[in-house]
């Protein structure tokens, strides 16, 4: 698949991943799990590139989240220091490429002071670019982003700043407010579920399963998800009528 096959008037405009596989990849060939979750990186950064080819305006991906704090304390650590070493080597390639990157996610304890720096100053270098929004889901649970959002709306209630707690409520207080709804969310490694992420934003996307591992993802892979997503028909909960013609 190629990225000439997509139609460039329908390409999605938030494409979401939860990039899983990682650890199979390694196992598959007699290496530690962590091996595959740098292996990783250039299927993260080649999937970046895909995208602003494409033109897809927002990409948010799913790095760590809220239960995968009980993995062994040593993955744990590898991956905190992993993400830390990538934000330090690749930001500012992601700020010359006009990628505004955006973390969404609880970044109080036990996430490291260091990461949660780092993760500001990222945000603050890439703050004015409009090329693509980068958003990583780290230390990010969908269950929590919707009750920290409802314990805002209640206080704003209670003190007087809002009348009512209804979805715009709710929304306005999602970590990212500016995010916009979820158009194509894909998940490698052949795994079907959404492991509590973005389950308010994901409410209507398009969703895509393949079997690909996340290391062997790449901008071809994504080509291949966004062709899927054209050939589907979103209805948002409209009837659609079909036109049968029988012939005889
Ligand atoms: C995804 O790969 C990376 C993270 C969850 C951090 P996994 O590490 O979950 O890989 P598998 O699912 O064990 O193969
Ligand atoms: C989801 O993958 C989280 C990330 C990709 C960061 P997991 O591998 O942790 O999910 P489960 O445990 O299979 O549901
Ligand atoms: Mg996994």
């Amino acid at each position: 698949m190629q990225s000439a096959d997509i139609d460039r008037d329908r390409v999605p405009g938030h494409v979401a991943v939860i990039m899983d596989g990682n650890g199979r990849w390694a196992n598959q060939r007699g290496l530690p799990r962590n091996a595959g979750h740098e292996a990783g990186e250039a299927a993260l950064f080649d999937t970046v590139e895909g995208a602003l080819e494409l033109g897809i305006d927002d990409l948010t991906v799913y790095a760590f989240s809220t239960e995968n704090w009980k993995r062994p304390a040593s993955e744990v650590k590898f991956l905190l220091g992993f993400n830390e070493s990538l934000l330090v080597r690749r930001a500012d390639e992601l700020h010359d490429r006009g990628v505004r990157v955006r973390f969404i996610g609880r970044r109080g304890r036990p996430v490291p002071k260091r990461l949660v720096n780092l993760i500001e100053s990222t945000e603050a270098l890439t703050a004015d670019d409009e090329r693509m929004t980068l958003r990583i889901a780290f230390n990010y649970g969908g269950r929590n982003e919707l009750a920290d959002a409802a314990k805002a709306a209640a206080v704003d209630l209670a003190e007087g700043r809002i009348k009512r707690i209804d979805t715009r409520a709710i929304e306005a207080r999602l970590y990212d407010p500016q995010m916009p709804p979820v158009d194509l969310l894909v998940r490698t490694s052949g795994e079907q579920r959404l492991s509590n992420f973005l389950p308010w934003q994901a409410a209507y996307a398009e969703l895509v399963f393949t079997e690909t591992l996340w290391p062997d993802f790449d901008r071809r892979e994504l080509a291949r998800c966004v062709a899927l997503y054209q050939a589907r028909e979103r209805r948002f909960g409209k009837a659609v009528d079909k036109v049968i013609t029988i012939r005889g």
